[in-house]
């Protein structure tokens, strides 16, 4: 089995985010969302975004999933990858914020959203958080998000915590293939910047063993 689980570290950033721009392209709403041009600062923005949380935040853990038969370049091996928190204590949650190329408005509008209703399901309690899962378009349907996914949940059932997520349609049925439960559905209408649909995000949680 050529894929395998790594710890991801500040010099897969790079690909990290080609990775982010590449698995988020097909998404309908990235054209409302992120319409661009992306400016060097707005990449920077995102940048330092991962290396604030990868250098400072002692509840994240990234890692990725490598396929050790890509020969080309290390840094080509990496085919997807993953970020989550760890709360041991309940989070201090803030705001997103968007850089230049964002709709800064149809943005907040979703992901202020977003933060209330996790705010409101797991503000308050201990759990692990699934923040971010991609896989390179190309490189979709082999099981790396299905190994990043396990990973995660082997996290927490050693701390005994639950986990919570916000699933994409994409990720949706992986979620619930992988034992997570729909909680809420939180849809957005974005119809004011030309959505022809609602944007619909699952929260779902995933409950260790035993608890
Ligand atoms: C969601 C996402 C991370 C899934 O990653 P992935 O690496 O394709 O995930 P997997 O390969 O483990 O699983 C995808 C499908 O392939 C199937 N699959 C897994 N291993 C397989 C294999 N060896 N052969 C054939 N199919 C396989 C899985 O059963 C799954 O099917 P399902 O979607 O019907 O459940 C990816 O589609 C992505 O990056 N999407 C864009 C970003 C996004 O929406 N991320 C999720 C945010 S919540």
């Amino acid at each position: 089995m050529p894929l395998e689980l790594r710890v991801f570290t500040l010099a897969d950033l790079p690909r990290g985010l080609e990775i982010e721009k590449l698995a988020y392209a097909p998404n309908p709403f990235t054209p409302f969302l992120f319409p661009g041009p992306f400016p060097e600062e707005s990449k920077k923005m995102r940048s330092e975004y991962f290396i604030k949380a990868l250098e400072q935040d002692q509840t994240a853990r990234h890692v990725k999933v490598i396929d050790t038969e890509i020969e080309d370049d290390e840094n080509e091996q990496m085919v997807a990858w993953a970020k989550v928190h760890v709360y041991k204590e309940p989070p201090e949650l803030s705001p997103r914020v968007f850089g230049p190329g964002s709709n800064v408005e149809a943005c907040e509008k979703l992901w202020g959203g977003i933060l209330a209703q996790r705010t409101r399901l797991v503000g308050a309690k201990p759990h692990v958080y699934l923040h971010m899962l991609q896989t390179h378009p190309t490189q979709q349907g082999r099981g790396a998000g299905t190994t990043l996914i396990q990973w995660a949940l082997e996290q927490a059932q050693e701390l005994g915590l639950p986990v919570y997520l916000e699933a994409s349609p994409d990720g949706h049925g992986l979620y619930l293939r992988n034992g997570f439960q729909d909680v809420d559905l939180l849809e957005t209408d974005l119809s004011q910047w030309g959505a022809k649909d609602m944007h619909r995000i699952w929260n779902m949680m995933w409950y260790p063993k035993g608890a």
